[in-house]
């Protein structure tokens, strides 16, 4: 088809990179909150989800009113970047579509980038490299918001010349790690050079061009594995124990509906474990799902989304493994025969 007669989900986005890159600190500039601000010793420490609403999303960006996008908004999974969570950075680079691999500019590629790059190659997800913290170079002028090409613009030689060399600097990493790269806007040969785009998680420079990319860009190259499906395709992110909510699981629905009261099959260490949804929850949009916050009650959710589902018997429920829905009149022996292959 022509991509107008299709629905497509939300793309689901991982974040990747290197301890203190400014992952969760860019998300906050995009979400205008403050969720860096509260982790203990600043680092992240359990794997994230934020949905962004389209219109969100429009209202961050250049876009002309009257342009399309078609993807009804984006999922974004934070991933910690500290060596000790490479479980939670392959969990995210598992169940996405696409990737922001982002790097301090003052450091260029570290251990957990390359790591993180070696995931993406592994799974062939395509990214965007976020250029980050490039306020931090010396003489920068703050340009709130702005598209990059105009921030950079503004900037005097000095601060051109340093963006320049330290640019070639990751463009020459980023080789030694197998990928041609490009600032995006440079960018001929879209589906072989990744793009790289310069961005302040402070003063939002190049924030409106990475969300364009993500929207505009990711549909283009990913329509058929966007278009939406029925058939529930769900992952465990995590596991909490909620003083309301008794054992919570943090769920990504990539495709299909999740509805209060679903019958369900979960991976657990002690085995399958079959059980009902008893609440089916959701921050609200731009919210992260981990935060402590106020939960949307559903009925029904349909991917992509992040949720939180309360459910009795799954304290033992194992990140990363698949929930699988038993549907009315299926039977249960072949939904646990799915639970065990995925
Ligand atoms: P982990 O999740 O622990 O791996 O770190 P992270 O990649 O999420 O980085 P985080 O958002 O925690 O940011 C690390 C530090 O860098 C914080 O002190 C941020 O305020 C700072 N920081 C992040 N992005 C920028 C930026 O664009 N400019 C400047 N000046 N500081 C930034
Ligand atoms: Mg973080
Ligand atoms: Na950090």
């Amino acid at each position: 088809g022509n991509g107008f007669d299709r629905e497509l989900r939300a793309p689901i986005c991982c974040i990747l990179g290197h301890v203190d890159a400014g992952k969760t600190k860019l998300l906050d500039c995009i979400r205008r909150s403050n969720v860096q601000g509260g982790e203990a010793g600043g680092i992240t420490q359990q794997i994230g989800a934020t949905y962004l609403p389209v219109e969100n999303i429009r209202e961050r960006t250049f876009l002309k009113a009257e342009a399309t996008i078609k993807v009804p908004g984006l999922l974004v999974i934070d991933t910690p970047g500290h060596q000790s969570f490479s479980n939670m950075r392959l969990r995210g680079s598992s169940l996405c579509d696409v990737a922001v691999v982002v790097v301090d500019i003052t450091r260029g590629l570290e251990k957990q980038t390359i790591e993180s790059l070696d995931l993406l190659k592994q799974r062939n997800v395509r990214f965007i490299v976020a250029l980050n913290k490039v306020d931090q170079l010396y003489g920068w002028k703050t340009c709130p918001n702005a598209p990059i090409a105009k921030a950079l613009k503004n900037q005097s030689e000095d601060v051109q010349r340093e963006f320049k060399w330290r640019l070639t600097e990751v463009v020459t990493q980023l080789k030694g790690s197998g990928f041609n790269a490009s600032l995006y806007y440079e960018n001929r040969k879209v589906k072989e050079v990744v793009n790289i785009v310069p961005t302040s998680s402070v003063s939002a420079e190049g924030i409106p061009d990475l969300l364009l990319l993500l929207v505009r860009w990711v549909p283009e190259i990913m329509m058929e594995r966007l278009t939406y499906v029925d058939n529930v395709e769900c992952t465990v992110l995590e596991v909490n124990e909620d003083k309301d909510f008794g054992t919570t699981i943090d769920v990504v629905l990539i495709n299909g509906v999740l509805r209060k009261g679903d019958r369900i099959v979960v991976c657990t260490k002690q085995g399958l474990v079959t059980t009902n949804i008893r609440y089916l929850l959701t921050p609200y949009p731009m919210k992260e799902l981990k935060a402590k916050g106020v939960y949307k009650h559903h009925e029904e959710l349909k991917a992509a989304q992040g949720a939180k589902i309360a459910v009795r018997g799954l304290r033992h429920a194992i990140a990363g493994t698949a929930l699988i829905v038993v549907k009315q009149g299926d039977d249960l022996e072949q939904a646990e025969v799915a639970a065990v292959q995925e």
